[in-house]
């Protein structure tokens, strides 16, 4: 802490150094922004914030977006985890009646039964593996994961409608793919059509550099019916393929991560998310920092309303216990104990906060002296 100014230990208490400096002024102690400050005043501020000045300053819990990467960054014990899948396209060219499609038909008997609830994210069955399918990409969670440059998406499926062509949102959903660095493969729907022309697609997707194999480029293209369900095992084949060169991994055994689909509040369950999980495995009980919330896993459900105990990476659960409700896109992580995991929920709510104040109150030090 030696020669730590207003503006250092702003950062640290997420507070701009004008108000760092307003409090001290309350607190009887002039300072100007770059004057390096004593022990003592700091101590007095942090007393006066609520906080242990040591154990504050010297692990910043609240950056739990650098604790998602490390966890991300891990590289001890990897297995290979399933992939997840994102459907986009344009307006009526078919994303949910795939997904539906897919769903029907590729859920095992006994979990089609239970199918009760949608929740924006679930798992299909194919020849033994899994792929989680995120659905409706027009979700808040992945505009404002876009925001964030944040992704949770391994691979896009664009659904191109063979008898409208490329659209609007066809581009804007190839440009979010690219974007993010991740591969497409491009699913040329309603091909039973009687006005249907898949060639004119493949043209028309050339100019975006979205090119098949036997056109020269290394596209994955297929050319489906989602309605009559032509060619999806095609369609899952090609998105293992594509899984399985990327070589997805994660590790099963630490304190888990990932990233809010969707968040709502249940007038019986209080706060209620639907997470992905990305690394490690979740576990009921765990005491988790969600976004700028925090609380402790009290259930977790699959996507087929059944409880569970534990989720590993790629699996989309329901969790309740948070405090507040989260925001899509968010990301969270577990902590080892819950009195931490209330600290960082705590400061990174107080953080949000100040950001907020901060919007509309435009504290500079001329107006800040000129109101006292
Ligand atoms: P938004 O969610 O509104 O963006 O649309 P969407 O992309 O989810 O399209 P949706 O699955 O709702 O399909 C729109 C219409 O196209 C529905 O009437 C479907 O029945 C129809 N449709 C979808 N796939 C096919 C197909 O392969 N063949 C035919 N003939 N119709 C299809
Ligand atoms: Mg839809």
């Amino acid at each position: 802490t030696e020669g730590m100014n207003a503006q250092d230990l702003g950062k640290i208490l997420h507070r701009s150094p004008a108000e760092i400096i307003k409090k001290l002024f309350m607190l009887g102690v002039m300072i100007n922004q770059n004057q390096s400050l004593d022990k003592d005043t700091i101590e007095l501020l942090a007393t006066d914030y609520g906080i242990d000045a040591k154990e504050k300053v010297e692990v910043d819990v609240s950056d739990i977006d650098k604790m998602f990467e490390d966890e991300q960054n891990n590289t001890k014990h990897l297995v290979k985890r399933t992939p997840v899948v994102t459907v986009m396209g344009h307006v009526d060219h078919g994303k949910t009646t795939l997904l539906d499609k897919l769903r029907h038909s590729h859920v095992t008997e006994h979990e089609a039964g239970g199918i009760t609830q949608e929740i924006g994210a679930y798992q299909v069955h194919y020849n033994d593996n899994l792929i989680t399918f995120l659905d409706t990409p027009g979700h808040a969670a992945f505009t404002e994961m876009r925001a964030r440059g944040a992704n949770i998406t391994d691979i896009t499926v664009l659904v191109v409608a063979a008898d409208d062509g490329v659209m609007p949102q066809t581009v804007e959903a190839i440009h979010h793919a690219q974007a993010a660095k991740t591969p497409i493969i491009v699913a040329v729907n309603k091909i039973d059509k009687p006005g249907a022309n898949p060639d004119k697609v493949t043209e028309e997707l050339a100019k975006y550099n979205l090119i098949p194999e036997d056109w020269g480029g290394d596209t994955i293209f297929v050319k489906i019916s989602a309605k009559f369900g032509k060619n999806l095992d095609e369609l899952l084949d090609m998105i293992l393929l594509q899984a399985e060169m990327m070589e997805l991994k994660a590790n099963l055994d630490q304190n888990a991560a990932g990233s809010v689909v969707e968040a709502r509040l249940d007038q019986g369950k209080g706060p209620v998310a639907t997470v992905l999980v990305q690394q490690g495995t979740l576990h009921v009980g765990d005491p988790i920092v969600v976004g700028n919330t925090f609380g402790r896993v009290r259930t977790m459900t699959n996507e087929n309303g059944r409880r569970i105990k534990t989720a590993t990476p790629s699996t989309p659960v329901e969790i309740t216990g948070l405090n507040e409700v989260p925001e899509a896109g968010d990301r969270f992580v577990v902590f080892d104990d819950e009195k931490t995991a209330r600290a960082a929920g705590e400061a990174r709510a107080k953080r949000a906060q100040d950001k907020e104040r901060q919007k509309t109150s435009h504290v500079t030090l001329d107006n800040l002296f000129a109101t006292m």
